[in-house]
């Protein structure tokens, strides 16, 4: 449960029966969802009713992440390496997303959410590119909460996809600062994430926001993503503000 106390000089939430300064909230949050496969294993389902369970705890995840005043999510929803699963799990996510946007789209338009599409869209098929097209158009001005789906997302070739159009720009080599090439990737009008979130016990990016995440802080559950509900956000979000963020220098900055 938050509880949220504002006054001139103090705003403060309740965590979990913690005191939370605001400022000690991650303005950008980043999920790697993994563990539909193991969640649906453990239940002696099929995977796609792992992937299933797993879109449905979207909506749950952004509410209570919006709720603790985070303005910005992005969610890792199938990498440029998923394509390599075998093709009937990679048609049925590819189905169930494209469900998902458009039963959710209109709800998040009406909660001022902002959606956003990180990664290629030339290689989905048409309907879910259509349906990701509209979210996006829908909701371009809404303002109180901005959403990032990564799909068919890879740090590495967004990176590579940023140089050849510096390249194709005419960019002479030194103007390339790193402001610079920031714009170029997808998230070029999206802060880099404070807290990347990890689900399902693994210690790795697995090609995540290679170039954004250079002074992120890292979190990792054991617990599936299907099973991450608000009191593992409130873990999370605890555990951020107990990390002293230095970006080099000695002095720790919020
Ligand atoms: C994450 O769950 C969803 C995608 C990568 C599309 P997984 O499908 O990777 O689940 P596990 O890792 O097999 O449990
Ligand atoms: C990372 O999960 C990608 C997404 C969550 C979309 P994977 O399950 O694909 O990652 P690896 O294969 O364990 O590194
Ligand atoms: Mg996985």
């Amino acid at each position: 449960m938050a509880v949220r106390s504002t006054t001139a000089q103090e705003s403060r939430v309740q965590l979990n029966g913690h005191q939370v300064s605001l400022e000690a909230i991650p303005r950008h949050v980043a999920v790697i969802m993994d563990g539909n496969g193991r969640w649906a294993q453990r239940k002696h389902l099929p995977r796609l009713a792992g992937h299933r369970a797993g879109t449905e705890n979207i909506r749950r995840v952004v509410k209570a992440l919006s709720k603790y005043g985070v303005k910005v999510a992005t969610l890792y929803a199938f990498s440029t390496e998923n394509w390599s699963r075998p093709k009937e799990e990679v048609r049925g996510l590819m189905e169930i997303m494209g469900k998902v946007i458009h039963r959710e789209s209109l709800e998040f338009h009406k909660q001022g959410v902002r959606l956003q599409h990180l990664g290629r869209l030339e290689r989905l098929p048409q309907q879910l590119r259509e349906a990701v097209m509209k979210a996006i158009e829908l909701t371009q001005k809404n303002e109180v909460f901005t959403l990032c789906v990564a799909f068919d997302y890879g740090g590495r070739d967004e990176i590579i996809g940023a140089i050849q159009r510096l390249i194709a720009d005419g960019v002479p080599a030194e103007a390339v600062t790193a402001d610079l090439l920031s714009g170029y990737l997808y998230t070029g009008n999206i802060p880099d994430p404070d807290l990347i979130i990890r689900t399902a016990g693994e210690m790795r990016l697995s090609n995540f926001l290679l170039w954004q995440s250079a002074y992120s802080e890292y979190y990792s559950t054991p617990t599936l993503w299907p099973d991450f509900n608000e009191r593992e956000v409130e873990k999370a979000l605890l555990e951020y503000q107990r990390r002293q963020r230095r970006f080099g220098g000695l002095t720790p900055v919020r």
